[in-house]
């Protein structure tokens, strides 16, 4: 089948099998190397990527689903002013996710931190635990994890106020 999508600000067009992983088609068919994977699905979460802005596991998304949408991956994240909300986090809370989870941590985190940006909600800590085990990596513990998001979703509010203004 025949689909288009947009990945890190770029427009594709590819003829691929309807049912081919998302993950496959970043690395394979676009050479996109930042999105991991180590397992046969749904187990280590280092595949996670951002489709229509929310966190998903790539392994998971077969081409047909992928038609249409707009793709972050840890490639094109990295070098957003969004990506430097979440790293000044982690700089501040001293707390660093490993290389192995770094991109889809990272990408999670932001997910979070749009969701919370846009409806501006109370933080729902069960909520976000429960994303965070999306992740199969235990170098950052649930309490830390915390910390960073909260301090991500204040870092972007303040940036996102400071242009406003
Ligand atoms: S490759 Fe392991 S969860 Fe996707």
């Amino acid at each position: 089948m025949r689909i288009e999508f947009t990945v890190d600000g770029k427009y594709y067009t590819l003829s691929v099998s309807s049912d081919k992983p998302l993950n496959l088609l970043l690395s394979d068919d676009l050479e996109i190397k930042s999105t991991s994977f180590a397992c046969s699905g749904r187990m280590c979460g280092l595949c996670v990527v951002l489709m229509d802005g929310k966190a998903v596991l790539s392994c998971l998304v077969p081409a047909f689903e992928v038609r249409g949408k707009t793709i972050t991956t840890f490639d094109g994240f990295s070098k957003t002013r969004d990506y430097r909300d979440i790293e000044k986090a982690y700089s501040s809370m001293q707390n660093y996710p490993c290389d192995r989870c770094r991109a889809a941590r990272s990408l999670l985190i932001e997910s979070i931190v749009r969701r919370y940006e846009v409806t501006g909600g109370d933080f729902d800590s069960g909520e976000v635990l429960a994303e965070a085990a999306l992740i199969d990596c235990d170098c950052m513990d649930s309490d830390g994890f915390l910390k960073v998001v909260r301090e991500s979703i204040l870092n972007r509010r303040k940036r996102k106020n400071v242009r406003r203004a």
